[in-house]
């Protein structure tokens, strides 16, 4: 494979246009520090990358840069750190709004993450044009975040919350979809890929009957812009929700990007420094796009920090991380059913899903698989997932989680099915 190393220690593959290329996951490995620190005695098998993913040496710099060179508060200063913060502040901003199709930047608000992002719809757009009767709807499949705000808004304003069921095999039901959004729809909030079961949304689908009603369409992408290329001048959604911390970027950054109009219609999310731009004690106006939603001092390092993640996954090319990932997510699924006790919940064909692969065995609680493979320096989730009612809408009280990401490799895989296998004659099953 071509790859040339850039100045600051990381591997750029040149792909041939219109064809995924394979990563080279060991290069990809070495930028990673944590990867060679070993976790009980054992190499640092990292499967839990859609908890949060490991972040490259050149964001790990980026914070420790900005603190050396460049910080100051954003937006009010006249002197030279200031206006070299806020540049690097707002560069982050121009290159989300590339990252995504480019949108227009005035159209990126920065949050504290995915989940505060839908709280910002659902406070601010949610609370002037939700009223009683009408009716929100979301699927069987969403993680709290896109779950828990609407049932609190639905009880607020005595609106109707409705579900889009899954299927058996963890895809999103369409076969009463015209049953279930309806003219009384006005929003429909649906992850764009799930936490749990990896399982793709058909967006196209449902944004179809959704606008037919004129509904509002908001998309979770937490798990999906890390994973694959999303490009929001063609999805169709209103509004887009996701976290840095799940594509290589530090902790504490969401974004949520709107629709202009929209934007430009909701009251703001919370008050205080900059987001107005004149205040008496009688009479407030706000401040324009993007800033109207950003109230004090926000997570500059953090935001800064979070180019150089960007740049590294564009480098690596979108189209490549997602090739990698439904290789890598085959091959997973084939080992893992080969392990007799095994069940995989979700869609079993990579094209329709992503790498978040969760499974059960009938005879080992999911806290104790975790806890064995811990002890081999595997790391996955095990639990509900901050999914309650999807899991148990699978019958589970829990599931084990394996999540892939680019710096995982088919070693990787084999290491977390043998050491499934040791567990079973372990626990005698
Ligand atoms: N949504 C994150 C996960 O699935 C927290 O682990």
């Amino acid at each position: 494979m071509a790859r040339r190393m850039s100045a600051d220690g990381y591997g750029k593959i040149i792909s041939i246009v219109g064809k995924p290329m394979g990563l080279d996951v060991e290069r990809i490995k070495a930028d990673f520090p944590i990867l060679i620190e070993p976790i009980n005695g054992h190499r640092l098998v990292y499967l839990d990358s859609a908890a949060t993913s490991q972040k490259p040496r050149v964001v790990i710099n980026a914070i420790l840069d900005y603190y050396r060179k460049s910080n100051a508060n954003i937006h009010r200063g006249l002197h030279a750190l200031a206006e070299r913060a806020t540049e690097s502040y707002e560069k982050t901003r121009r290159h989300v709004a590339q990252f995504v199709g480019g949108v227009d930047p005035h159209e990126i608000i920065f949050t504290r993450g995915a989940t505060e992002s839908i709280n910002l719809v659902a406070y601010t757009w949610g609370e002037t044009n939700i009223g009683e009767g009408d009716e929100i709807v979301i699927t069987e499949m969403e993680h709290h975040a896109n779950l828990v705000p609407w049932v609190i808004l639905a009880q607020r304003k005595k609106a109707i919350l409705k579900r889009i069921p899954i299927t058996v095999c963890g895809h999103i039901d369409l076969s009463s979809i015209e049953d279930i959004i309806t003219s009384r729809t006005k929003l429909v909030a649906l992850s764009h890929m799930s936490n749990v079961l990896g399982t793709i949304s058909p967006l196209a689908e449902i944004i179809a009957v959704a606008k037919r009603h004129g509904a509002v369409v908001l998309a979770d992408g937490a798990q999906a812009a890390p994973h694959m290329p999303v490009n929001l001048t063609t999805l169709g959604v209103d509004f887009y929700a996701f976290s840095s911390h799940k594509m290589l970027g530090p902790t504490g950054v969401g974004v949520l990007w709107g629709r202009r109009a929209l934007l430009e219609a909701m009251p703001p999310f919370n008050f205080g420094c900059e987001m107005n731009r004149e205040v008496r004690y009688d009479r407030i106006t706000w401040n324009d796009l993007p800033h109207k939603f950003e109230a004090g001092t926000p997570n500059i390092a953090d935001v800064v920090a979070f180019d150089a993640a960007l740049t590294y996954l564009e480098d690596l090319g979108m189209e490549n991380v997602r090739a990698h990932e439904m290789e890598l997510t085959k091959y997973a699924i084939e080992q893992l059913s080969a392990i007799p006790g095994i069940e995989i919940q979700g869609p079993q064909e990579p094209e329709q899903r992503g790498g978040a692969i969760s499974f059960t065995d009938p005879n080992i609680h999911p806290h104790d698989i975790s806890t064995f493979l811990d002890s081999k320096g595997i790391a996955i989730r095990a639990g509900h997932h901050c999914a309650q009612p999807l899991v148990r809408t699978l019958g589970k009280v829990a599931t084990a989680r394996a999540s892939l990401y680019i710096y995982n490799d088919q070693g990787d895989i084999d290491a977390l099915c043998d050491a499934l296998i040791e567990m079973r004659k372990y626990f005698g099953v």
